[in-house]
C-alpha cells in the first residue's frame, strides 16, 4: 500500500535509537523527506547515516533536547529554515523510571514529568506554525501501554504517560477544525536500549542474565514475546500518513496484548 509519504517532509524528534530510529528509517523508505533529531551529536550523526545507507535517502539532522526551555524551539527553527514548513511531527522521546512510591522525590517527579509531558507540549508547541502551512498535518506523540493498565513499579510514568492520553485528546479537538490530526501510539514492553539497559542492570543485582529477566518480562505478554521498535514504527509512521486522516485523538497501544482493558 502507498501511504502517500513522497515529498512529505516529517520531523521525529528522539530518532537516534529505538522507536523513534525505526520510525525515521520506514519513513525515508517510503520517500519521505526526514529530519532527525535527539540530544548526542555523534549519535544523531550515525543514524542519520545508518538510514541513508540501508534507504538512499539519508535524513537531515540536528542536535536538540526538547526537555530544556528553548530546545524545542530551536529545532523547530532548524525546520523552518530548512523546509519553511512541516507536514508530521513524531516525539518519541520518554521514559520511566522504576521505583516505588515513597522512594521518588520531588525531583524525581518533575523531572519525569519534564521528560515525558513538557517536552510534548513544547515540541507541539513549537511545531504548530509550521504544521498549518503543512499538507494533511498530523502529531504522533509515543505514549505507553502502562497509561492503560498502570506497571507495578513505575508509578511516575504510570501518572505522566496518562497525562498524554489526555493531551492527545485535547489537542485534537483543538485542532481538527484546522485539519491538524493528533493522535499517540502506546508501546508494550519493546526491545530498545531503554530495555536492555533495565535488563542488564536488573540482571547485575540478581545475579542472572539479562535474557533471563528478558524471558521473565516476556512471559507477562500474551503474544510471549516483546516487540520490535519496527512493529511500533509500522502504526507510527501509519497515523502519521494521509492515509489515517479520518484518525484523530486516539491512543493506539501496540503492546502483544498487555494491556487487557476494554478501553
Ligand atoms: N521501549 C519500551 O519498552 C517502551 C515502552 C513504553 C513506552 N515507550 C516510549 O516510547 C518512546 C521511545 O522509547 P524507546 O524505547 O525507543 O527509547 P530509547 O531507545 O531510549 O530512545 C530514545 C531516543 O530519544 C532521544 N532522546 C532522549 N531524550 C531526549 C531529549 N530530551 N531530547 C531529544 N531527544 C531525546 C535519545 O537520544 P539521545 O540520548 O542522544 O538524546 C534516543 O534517540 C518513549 O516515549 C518511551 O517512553 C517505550
Amino acid at each position: 500500500m502507498d501511504l502517500g509519504f513522497q515529498g512529505r517532509r516529517v520531523l521525529v524528534v528522539g530518532a537516534s535509537a529505538g522507536i523513534g530510529f525505526a520510525t525515521a528509517e520506514l519513513l525515508a523508505q517510503d520517500g519521505a523527506e526526514v529530519m532527525i533529531a535527539s540530544r548526542d551529536p555523534a549519535g544523531i550523526a550515525a543514524a542519520a547515516e545508518r538510514i541513508g545507507a540501508a534507504t538512499g535517502r539519508r535524513p537531515a539532522h540536528a542536535v536538540a533536547d526538547i526537555t530544556t526551555e528553548d530546545g524545542a524551539d530551536r529545532l523547530l527553527a532548524e525546520v523552518a529554515s530548512r523546509w519553511g514548513a512541516l507536514d508530521a511531527l513524531v516525539d518519541a522521546v520518554g521514559g520511566s523510571i522504576r521505583s516505588g512510591f515513597e522512594a521518588l522525590s520531588d525531583a524525581d517527579w518533575i523531572g519525569n514529568y519534564t521528560f515525558n509531558v513538557l517536552s510534548a507540549v513544547r515540541v507541539v508547541r513549537a511545531s504548530l506554525p509550521l504544521l498549518r502551512k503543512g499538507r494533511a498535518p498530523s502529531v504522533v506523540l509515543l505514549g505507553a501501554a502502562a497509561s492503560r493498565m498502570p506497571y507495578p513499579n513505575q508509578v511516575v510514568s504510570n501518572v505522566h504517560k496518562a497525562g498524554l492520553l489526555g493531551l492527545t485528546k485535547t489537542l485534537a479537538g483543538e485542532y481538527a477544525a484546522e485539519g491538524i490530526r493528533v493522535n499517540c501510539v502506546a508501546p508494550g514492553r519493546t526491545l530498545t536500549r531503554l530495555w536492555t539497559d533495565r535488563a542488564a542492570k536488573m540482571a547485575a543485582e540478581r545475579n542472572v542474565t539479562a535474557e533471563a529477566v528478558i524471558a521473565e518480562f516476556a512471559h507477562e505478554i500474551p503474544l510471549g514475546r516483546f516487540g520490535a521498535p519496527e512493529e511500533v514504527a509500522a502504526m507510527v509512521v501509519w497515523l502519521s500518513s494521509p492515509r489515517a486522516g479520518y484518525v484523530t485523538g486516539q491512543t493506539v497501544n501496540v503492546d502483544g496484548g498487555i494491556a487487557r482493558g476494554l478501553l
